[in-house]
């Protein structure tokens, strides 16, 4: 069986408070720390930079998985892995002819790379890429804010992505990214998908301990 990983994106936390966050969240059984970067032209708005994992390196042992929300993301990716990032996801729609190159930049780095799909691009445009990333992340809302609805029909991209990477005999991740709650992660799990974020639901929980494990399919 696959393991179900729990990436809490830290988009919902306080950010005034952002490193016992992190803490927080690895306490509570996180997998992975998603870092949502957005620079106010790929998406309207600006979040953070790489000073933000730098700063909150020290505070977990979490690998960071920081998704790019960015125009040029081949610019910025070195100056992220520097400050500590892990993966480096960076979208389909931003990379226009450079997604291999990227790719394979990123991954020349020293950490996974991984490729981002807003629910109007098709999953089939990325999936020949698949030997130069280590991770498929479907957005399962528009990216750019936390607290949105999944839009259900992006569960068939995590489906047809899972059967064509055993069709090639690879093992890649599958991630998805918005809207998932307990009430839908089950679905989110059936349909493909190892590494599920969420930032609503886990900074919105009475017991964020629970709400993981629940996540993660453990009742
Ligand atoms: C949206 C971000 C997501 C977002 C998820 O653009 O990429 O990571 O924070 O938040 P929820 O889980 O609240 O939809
Ligand atoms: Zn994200």
């Amino acid at each position: 069986m696959r393991k179900i990983k729990i990436a809490p994106s830290i988009l919902s936390a306080d950010f005034a408070a952002m490193g016992a966050a992190v803490e927080r969240l690895e306490a509570a059984g996180a997998d992975l720390i998603h870092c949502d970067v957005m620079d106010g032209t790929f998406v309207p708005l600006i979040t953070f930079g790489s000073q933000m994992v730098e700063a909150l390196r020290p505070h977990t042992r979490l690998p960071l998985d920081v998704h790019f929300m960015t125009v040029t993301p081949w610019e910025k990716a070195a100056e992220f892995v520097r400050a500590g990032a892990n993966s480096i996801t960076v979208h389909a729609e931003a990379c226009g002819g450079r997604a291999a190159e990227t790719l394979r930049f990123i991954r020349s780095l020293g950490v996974k790379s991984g490729i981002a799909v807003s629910p109007d691009t098709p999953v089939e445009s990325v999936l020949p890429l698949a030997e130069l990333f280590d991770k498929l992340l479907v957005m399962s809302v528009v990216p750019g804010r936390g607290g949105q609805t999944l839009i259900r029909a992006t569960l068939k991209k995590a489906e047809t992505a899972r059967a064509y990477f055993a069709s090639k005999g690879l093992s890649r991740e599958i991630e998805m990214d918005g809207g998932i709650t307990e009430a839908n992660a089950a679905d989110v799990v059936a349909a493909g998908v190892n590494v599920v974020v969420a930032g609503s639901t886990v900074f919105g929980a009475a017991n964020m301990a629970e709400t993981i494990a629940r996540l993660r399919g453990k009742r």
